[in-house]
């Protein structure tokens, strides 16, 4: 007979919350059970949005990959909550506020409608939504995500705005092609303009953090850009005074996207310096040539600069990204990033 222990969730802020887990549920779930909504997305242990540390007591931790959950973490005590089964009461530590927790489905879902599909590179469409009903108001930090469900189905895919928080209920994506993928499906054949999809969130802890006059520099790798561009956005609305670097990087110039909308952004903000970087470029190709990662190195080598940075595309690229910043002697507490993982595996 499954047995069942107590689980207590320390947030940032010294808040808690505490509910029952049978050892035979996640963490995730049992909480889901009480009408008490942690943060998590894929809840397949795919994606580290659950991502805690256990503090005190037991537990068996089910399947998880190990981008999201590295090995060294695994020992060190980190636990990602949706593959958690307690085998003691525990208490664990999440890198977010007691507001961040619902208690309610309601208090995250709502519905928009399609205002906008376009294809904007050879592998990336632009979808723009706009929140229907009378309440208007899309709140979220830049950086953050929102979970999109497919019409029709109970697939959500995690995506992540460009634009910033807003009071006219827009959401901009900038969503990446993923042969066979399906949200990547529903986006190239059904998807049309005026039709409704339920939009979940903001979820995630990727987003800007307060050091005083400190540059910051932010890393796209592809669509990687659509959180940077929000951060960005903001310190511009903010008008946040420090230096801002950009390196955005792509493949191909096929690849490349959103190349007005940077100059513009540029043109509008002294303080933002941009590096589009191609990696197999042509001679034609008139800025960057090579990888982001081989540019940054570059840059900080050159400069000598210690910058806080912000990563954020595929865990290749974000992977070696800190591995650079790691060598130029950036402080791992300074590097902040999310990695893009297949959010529906
Ligand atoms: C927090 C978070 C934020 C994200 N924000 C964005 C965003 O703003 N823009 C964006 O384009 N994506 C983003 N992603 C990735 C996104 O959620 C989906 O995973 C991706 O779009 C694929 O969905 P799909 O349904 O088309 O493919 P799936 O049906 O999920 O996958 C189909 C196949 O493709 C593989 N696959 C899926 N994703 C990738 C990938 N990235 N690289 C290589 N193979 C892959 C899968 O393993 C599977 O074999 C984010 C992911 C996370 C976790
Ligand atoms: S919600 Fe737990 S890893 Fe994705």
């Amino acid at each position: 007979m499954a047995s069942t222990h107590q689980v207590k969730i320390i947030t940032q802020d010294d808040e808690s919350v505490t509910f029952e887990c049978r050892s035979d549920e996640d963490v995730i779930t049992a909480a889901v059970r009480q009408d008490i909504y942690l943060m998590s997305s894929c809840r397949e242990g795919g994606c580290a949005t659950c991502k805690g540390f256990c503090a005190e007591g037991d537990y068996v931790l089910g399947k998880v990959s190990s981008q999201a959950l590295p090995y060294e973490e695994e020992e060190a005590g980190e636990v990602l909550l949706c593959r958690c089964y307690p085998t003691t009461d525990i208490e664990v530590e999440v890198p977010y506020t007691y507001e961040r927790i619902s208690f309610s489905p309601e208090g995250l879902a709502f519905e928009a409608e399609v205002t906008e599909l376009s294809q904007i590179s050879i592998n990336v469409m632009k979808l723009q939504l706009r929140r229907t009903g009378d309440d208007k108001t899309i709140k979220f930090d830049s950086g953050q995500f929102f979970d999109l469900e497919i019409p029709g189905t109970t697939t959500t895919r995690s995506y992540s705005p460009a634009n910033t928080s807003n009071k006219q209920g827009e959401l901009e994506f900038l969503i990446r092609i993923v042969d066979g993928g399906k949200f990547s499906e529903f986006l190239k054949n059904g998807a049309k303009v005026g039709q409704k999809l339920t939009v979940k969130g903001p979820s995630g802890i990727f987003g800007l953090k307060e050091n005083g006059f400190t540059p910051r520099y932010f890393v796209a790798g592809g669509t990687g850009l659509a959180p940077i561009l929000s951060m960005v956005r903001r310190m511009k609305e903010w008008e946040e005074p420090q230096k801002c670097v950009i390196y955005f990087g792509v493949n191909t110039e096929a690849e490349i996207f959103h190349l007005d909308e940077l100059d513009q952004l540029a043109a509008e903000m002294p303080t933002l310096e941009l590096r589009n970087c191609v990696w197999k470029c042509t001679d034609d190709w008139h800025c960057e040539k090579g990888s982001v990662v081989d540019i940054l190195r570059r840059d900080l080598q050159a400069t000598g600069a210690k910058p806080d940075l912000y990563l954020c595309g595929p865990p290749g690229m974000v992977d070696a990204t800190f591995a650079v910043c790691a060598e130029m002697g950036i402080p791992k507490e300074r590097i902040y990033l999310e990695k893009f993982l297949p959010s529906g595996s």
